[in-house]
């Protein structure tokens, strides 16, 4: 199979999307194609704190999370890797500011329905815990989705599509995006 990008092309592209979206998977499959190292932003946030993200939550609870998510993402954007962010890091205008400002921004997008099936009753996800997990994600989407689109150059409705299918989508997109910023 041909290859649609070659390694060493400079695109840095950055995930976003609620949780079970697929970030990290498909972020990880980028960054083989690319050739460029993957930085999944929950990690980072985890490996900084020396605390899992429910114990951050536990601690010092959403807003102390993001605050954290904050400084991990202004130390980590715009460095030569495929970046995964959490969910949620849509939340603060200055995290918003800083997506919109870096490209290529790609949402992943699913049915709440199928997301809640991914997440539901997943220990490591705390904005669940203890919550109808599918209301939670109707709740967050509606809050969220505007942030998305706001921040995102590309949307990739994902539907029934597979790991596979979802990055050769995303890299035929890449090739386009490269393309046309060829001369930038
Ligand atoms: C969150 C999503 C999580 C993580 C944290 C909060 C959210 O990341 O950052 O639990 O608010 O949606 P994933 O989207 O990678 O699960």
């Amino acid at each position: 199979m041909v290859k649609l990008i070659d390694k060493q092309s400079h695109i840095y592209p950055i995930l976003i999307g609620l949780m079970g979206s697929g970030k990290t998977s498909i972020g990880k499959l980028l960054s083989k194609e690319l050739g460029v190292p993957f930085v999944d932003l929950d990690h980072y946030i985890v490996d900084k704190a020396g605390k899992t993200i429910p114990e951050i939550f536990a601690e010092q609870g959403e807003e102390g999370f993001r605050e954290i998510e904050r400084e991990a993402l202004r130390e980590v954007i715009g460095k030569p890797v495929v970046l995964s962010t959490g969910g949620g890091a849509v939340m603060r205008e200055e995290n918003r500011v800083l997506l919109e400002a870096h490209a290529p921004v790609i949402w992943l997008k699913s049915s709440l329905e199928f997301l809640a099936g991914r997440i539901d009753g997943d220990p490591n996800r705390p904005m669940i815990a203890g919550r109808d997990t599918l209301k939670t994600l109707q709740e967050l989407a509606e809050i969220r989705y505007p942030y998305y689109t706001q921040c995102a150059d590309y949307i990739l409705h994902r539907g029934k599509m597979n790991k596979a299918a979802s990055l050769q989508a995303v890299l035929e997109y890449l090739r386009q995006w490269q393309h046309e910023h060829a001369y930038d």
